[in-house]
């Protein structure tokens, strides 16, 4: 094998038996690079936040491609020409914690999107969510939900998060995680069909501790430099 040949191809949204329409998991060569590096478990906590902002923004750009604008003119220093505008009423929606480590850099990207938390951890016993931050005005959902939190393990979290934004009214969510594992997938694809899901990668176990395997350990540990040996 060459040296630039991946070891293992990574696999297309199309060979995932079972895989809804709505998966994409992104090939892009730069990355499966920073992925490769966000996994390496000798990533010091600041390049681990730079790779994850690069992961994100990346995924972003994939994920808002169908996004509504409607056509504007602008004025150059020499001439009048045709331009865009967003339509759409983005909400940026980051699942505290590790979710905020992927903020600043979709917030890069589209300035005017509204920020809303949801709090949420994994119970360390049983891996199943616990809510204790959700705060979403009653009127006026957004019409685009940017739901961004780097890892989808059992699927757990996530649900939780799409099912508050549902009863929301939010229109379209649209999910960014940087590592998924097939069970995650498959849950919120039976739950929440209509919703799109952008990864760099599916991995295919998760352990007995409900961690993805091979994964990259705990993301928001890694990000806010809490690590336990
Ligand atoms: C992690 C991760 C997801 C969740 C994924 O958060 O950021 O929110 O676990 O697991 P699931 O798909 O099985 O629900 P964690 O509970 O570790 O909280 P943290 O972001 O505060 O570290
Ligand atoms: N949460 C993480 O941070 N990592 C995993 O592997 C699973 C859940």
């Amino acid at each position: 094998m060459s040296a630039t040949t991946a070891t293992k191809a990574p696999r297309t949204a199309d060979s995932f038996e079972g895989i809804m329409s709505g998966v994409f998991e992104v090939q892009h060569p730069l990355i499966q690079c920073h992925l490769t590096r966000l996994r390496d478990k000798s990533t010091p906590p600041t390049e681990f936040r730079q790779l994850v902002h690069r992961l994100a923004s990346l995924l972003a750009y994939e994920a808002t491609k169908d996004l509504r604008w409607e056509a504007i003119s602008v004025e150059t220093p020499l001439a009048k020409t045709g331009g865009a505008r967003l339509v759409d009423r983005i909400g940026l929606v980051p699942i505290l914690r590790a979710g905020l480590g992927m903020v600043d850099p979709v917030l890069e990207l589209i300035p005017t999107a509204e920020v809303w938390h949801l709090g949420l951890y994994r119970d360390e016993e049983t891996a199943t969510p616990v809510k204790y931050y959700i705060k979403l005005p009653a009127e006026r959902p957004v019409d685009v939900a940017l739901v961004v939190d780097p890892m989808l393990a059992t699927g757990g979290s996530v649900t939780a998060a799409l099912a508050t934004l549902n009863d929301w009214g939010v229109r379209q969510v649209k999910l960014l995680s940087i590592l998924a594992a097939e069970e995650g997938i498959k849950r919120v694809e039976s739950e929440f069909p209509d919703s799109q899901i952008y990864v760099c990668q599916i991995d295919p176990d998760l352990d007995d501790r409900k961690y993805i395997v091979p994964g990259l350990g705990d993301a928001g540990d890694r990000i806010f430099n809490t690590v336990r040996e």
